[in-house]
């Protein structure tokens, strides 16, 4: 039997009779919920490539390194093919085109941005910024993007930061206050995010977003890998990069409503470190995004031990549930548990909550949506097993992965062009020129006045007919004056920012 059964379904596993999910209704969102060993990355891994064979490019976060399997045809034990036989399913070892990504360009290609698309709201979340900090960031920003000062990577932002707080005066009387110190304390939390390796993450070529929406030649889509297991212990950069990628996707796909199938499905493992002391405007932004990029064809699935880690403005929209097992042994597992239980539309033939503490591994209570949209009841599903390799590839296999992938070579060079900290260097060293001009000049005018005093009267003439000198400080200020007139008279112009503060370009 093919992974796909019907038309524009996935199959999921087997229930009173085969589970599964409409492609026509999976931008809808969904979960994938339980307790750890009970089947959740199996699950993913099994979607995945359902979505993949049906022509949907997916993108995972793999976070222990496990759902790499996936780019390799599995061998399957003796329990897998008696699951398999147990519904009637023929395993043929395939696996679906893969791509590997990796922040820190080692288990993957290397994935970029720069600091301008990530914009100030990200990357004060980051930075762990408070408001006031945030405030200032903004103005940098700000200065930054009217004057064309290009934020590429983090020396660049060092760099405008510098000139902002050199500036400080003259640009608070455009912007508001901003307090050197609070720039201090900028730069140095830039400096402790580049010794967590963020400097890799930023700069050019960076991402573009077609290479994660690829289809292979058969039609499957590409599955997107991102090496997870070192960054999950940056957990803030890992969460923000991700949800860097759904705000980009979410500004750049065009509007298409409910298609047939989605453009892309997005699995959010760890989801709980996205939500985690996220501050109230931010998560209403997360809420925002998630309910409004489904109309541009994304799907996204949570991936979680415990669903009441999910805020419930965000729960609420998430059409197909599959929740594992969960133990109910403390205050906090019994809550999860009632959240799970309550999220479902009730089945007469048993009882939700008490089901899904008994349930083994790799089954699950399973609910998606139907044609109009509404939960079907749940039912409990054994989950079909995986045509690709349970288990990690060793670093040879994805070695030969990467090597030969479609998008082999093309990040792999860093790409430095001139950019704000360049542009500030040049103009610094020409303020610097200039103003070694000048002080040659003064010299020079002191010079012959001293053998003018020596000379005749009538000389004096020329002498107050040479250039008028000015000091470095003068020079300074004009510099400053100059950039501030450039900002002014490109007011009106600013680059365009989106809901959670990234670039929006035109299309
Ligand atoms: N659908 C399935 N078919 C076959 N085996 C499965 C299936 N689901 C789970 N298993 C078995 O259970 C093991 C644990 O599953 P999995 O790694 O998916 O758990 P998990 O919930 O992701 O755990 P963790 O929270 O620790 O990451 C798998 O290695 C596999 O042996
Ligand atoms: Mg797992």
């Amino acid at each position: 039997m093919a992974l796909i059964i019907g038309d524009g379904e996935i199959l999921l596993g087997l229930g009173d009779g085969p589970v599964t999910q409409r492609l026509d209704r999976s931008n809808r969102h969904g979960v994938i919920a339980g307790a750890t060993g009970t089947g959740k990355t199996v699950t993913l891994q099994v979607m995945a490539q359902a979505f993949s064979d049906a022509g949907v490019p997916v993108f995972a976060a793999d976070v222990k390194g496990d759902l790499s399997g996936i780019a390799l045809p599995g061998t399957p034990n003796d329990k897998m093919l008696a699951r398999a036989a147990a519904m009637d399913l023929t395993l043929a070892p395939s696996a679906p085109p893969t791509l590997f990504w990796d922040l820190f360009g080692q288990k993957g290609h290397p994935i970029r941005t720069t600091i301008s698309e990530m914009g100030p709201v990200l990357l004060a979340r980051l930075l762990e910024l408070n408001d006031v900090q945030e405030g200032v960031l903004t103005i940098v920003f700000h200065v930054a993007d009217k004057d064309g000062l290009l934020l590429l990577d983090l020396k660049d932002l060092q760099a405008a930061l510098k000139y902002v707080a050199d500036h400080a005066a003259e640009i608070g009387t455009e912007y508001g206050n901003v307090s050197p110190a609070t720039v201090g304390t900028i730069q140095r939390k830039l400096l402790a995010l580049q010794s967590q390796g963020a400097d890799n993450f930023f700069g050019e070529p960076a991402l573009r977003l077609a290479d994660l929406m690829r289809t292979d030649v058969a039609g499957r889509g590409y599955v997107s890998l991102l090496a997870a297991d070192t960054l999950i212990n940056a957990p803030k950069l890992y969460s923000t990069f991700l949800l860097w990628l759904l705000s980009e996707l979410f500004e750049e796909l065009p509007e298409v409503g409910d298609p047939e199938k989605p453009k892309l499905v997005f699995f959010f493992d760890e989801a709980h470190l996205l939500f985690n002391d996220a501050p109230k405007p931010l998560l209403d932004k997360i809420e925002q995004v998630v309910r409004l990029i489904r109309s541009k064809g994304v799907g996204i699935y949570f991936v979680t031990q415990n669903p009441a880690d999910i805020p419930d403005a965000v729960l609420g929209q998430l059409g197909a549930r599959v929740q594992h097992a969960l133990r109910a042994y403390t205050p906090a597992d019994q809550k999860g548990l009632k959240a799970a239980a309550q999220s479902f539309r009730v089945n007469p033939g048993f009882d939700t909550a008490e089901t899904i503490q008994a349930l083994g591994v790799g089954e699950a209570l399973v609910s998606t949506l139907d044609e109009k949209g509404a939960p079907c009841m749940v039912q409990k599903t054994l989950v079909r097993p995986p045509a690709s390799r349970l288990g990690p590839l060793t670093p040879e296999e994805r070695a030969a992965q990467i090597a030969k992938s479609p998008v082999a070579g093309q990040y792999d060079q860093v790409i430095d062009r001139q950019s704000a900290y360049e542009l500030l260097q040049d103009r610094a060293q020409q303020a610097q020129h200039q103003s070694d001009l000048a002080s040659a000049e003064v010299e020079a005018e002191k010079r012959r006045a001293a053998e003018d005093k020596i000379r005749a009267r009538e000389d004096a003439a020329r002498a107050r007919a040479a250039p008028r000198a000015s000091s470095r400080q003068g020079m300074a200020e004009t510099f400053a004056k100059s950039l501030l007139r450039t900002v002014a008279s490109q007011a009106g112009r600013e680059i365009m920012r989106g809901v959670l503060g990234s670039l929006r370009r035109s299309r």
